[in-house]
């Protein structure tokens, strides 16, 4: 059997080895996280997926951002322990916390990744939405959380700050 639970302060270098064990090494000198530097992920969207021993098999962490000023979430990283792979549990993270972060009142969500996998959750490659280089724009998707969510958001995605001016 395997639960989800809200991931807590305490889980935070679980999660953090479950995701050196996932990612290439040196994933932290991706661009993606530049924007997670210094800010927390959202509370209450972030995910772990722990096992009946208490093992953490899979987690998923949101950050809040700035796109052309106006605010938006980044989805990931997301993983799936190894041993785990395949079984729906990716799926089970991304649908539950797109829900939850729909719930929360968010109207649009994005990350960087392959459209192949995150095509079957409604996600397609966002045209005018600039991460910071060196990122790839056809891993760069999004999807609407409020309908046309996406539609005149364009132009650079900037790190949280309480200071930029909401902009719906
Ligand atoms: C990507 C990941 C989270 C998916 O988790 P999962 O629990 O294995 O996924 P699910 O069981 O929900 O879905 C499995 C399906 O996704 C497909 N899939 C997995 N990763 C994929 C990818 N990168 N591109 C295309 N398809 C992919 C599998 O082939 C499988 O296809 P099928 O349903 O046709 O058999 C997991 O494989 C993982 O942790 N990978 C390493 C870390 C990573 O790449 N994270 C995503 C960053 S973009």
């Amino acid at each position: 059997m395997i639960g989800l639970q809200p991931e807590r302060p305490a889980d935070w270098w679980e999660v953090e080895a479950l995701y050196d064990l996932c990612f290439a090494p040196g994933r932290e000198a991706l661009s993606s996280y530049r924007l997670r530097d210094g800010v927390d992920p959202v509370p209450g969207l972030c995910q772990v997926a722990r096992d009946s021993d208490g093992t953490v098999v899979g987690a998923i962490r949101f950050w809040p951002v700035h796109v052309g000023g106006a605010p938006a979430l980044l989805l990931g990283p997301v993983a799936v322990h190894p041993t785990h792979q395949g079984e729906g549990l990716g799926a089970l993270l991304i649908n539950e916390g797109l829900t939850a972060a729909r719930t929360a009142g968010w109207a649009r969500v994005m990350l960087v990744g392959d459209a192949p996998y995150y095509g079957r959750f409604g996600f397609t490659r966002l045209d005018g939405v600039e991460m910071p280089p060196p990122t790839n724009p056809d891993r760069v998707l999004g999807r609407d959380l409020e309908p046309d969510a996406w539609r005149d958001v364009r132009g650079p995605v900037t790190r949280w700050s309480a200071d930029v001016p909401a902009r719906d």
